[in-house]
């Protein structure tokens, strides 16, 4: 078969079915996120959060990030044009709070270490980083809402922070300055 012919088999593929779901989820497993929690109040005023890989920045003027939110997601409703929250990019010993933050109620805040932060969001103790956003959009993405967040404030620490690749989750390796290119 010629190569004309391989790239007509996949167009045809791709118009019968679409891709390969399969080689699809383990392709985006194989790119490396950081792994987050995002808090805030919901309507009640009560802590609500969420473990989330899909974040990334978005501008640099102004300061925004983007996160991508399943539709089922509890949090997502509560995040509304203008409210406040907290993205916290977890470290090295947090991977319990992340396999905790990823699962459903209001139990979850149950022995975390947190306290009032900014706008008296829910703050997770000893993360690499936190960004302090307000939502600014709700984009819809399939089954997936994209929630920008204008960037308020930054803080950072030097824990090591953890990226999420091939379904599991580790610290990631560091170089030190003098071995950088
Ligand atoms: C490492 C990891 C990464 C995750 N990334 C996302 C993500 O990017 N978007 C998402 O909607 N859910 C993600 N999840 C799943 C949510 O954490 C999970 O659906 C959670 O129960 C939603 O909670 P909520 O309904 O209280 O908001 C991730 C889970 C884990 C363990």
């Amino acid at each position: 078969m010629t190569g004309a012919g391989n790239m007509m088999d996949a167009v045809e593929a791709r118009d019968m079915g679409g891709p390969d779901m399969e080689a699809f989820k383990a392709a985006m497993s194989d790119m490396p996120a950081a792994v987050t929690v995002v808090t805030c109040l919901d309507l009640g005023e009560q802590p609500i959060g969420t473990t989330l890989s899909a974040v990334s920045s978005l501008s640099l003027a102004p300061p925004m990030m983007l996160a991508c939110f399943d539709v089922g997601s509890n949090t997502l409703k509560a995040l509304l044009p203008g409210v406040d929250f907290l993205i916290h990019v977890l470290a090295e010993g947090q991977e319990q709070i992340a396999y905790r933050m990823a699962g459903k109620g209001a139990q979850k805040f149950d022995a975390l270490d947190w306290a009032l932060g900014p706008r008296d969001l829910p703050q997770i103790a000893g993360c690499a980083a936190v960004i302090h956003c307000s939502v600014g959009q709700r984009v819809p993405g399939g089954d997936h809402v994209i929630v920008t967040g204008n960037v308020r404030r930054v803080t950072r620490s030097d824990a090591v922070p953890l990226v999420y690749h091939r379904r599991a989750l580790f610290p990631i390796p560091m170089q030190s300055q003098e071995a950088a290119p």
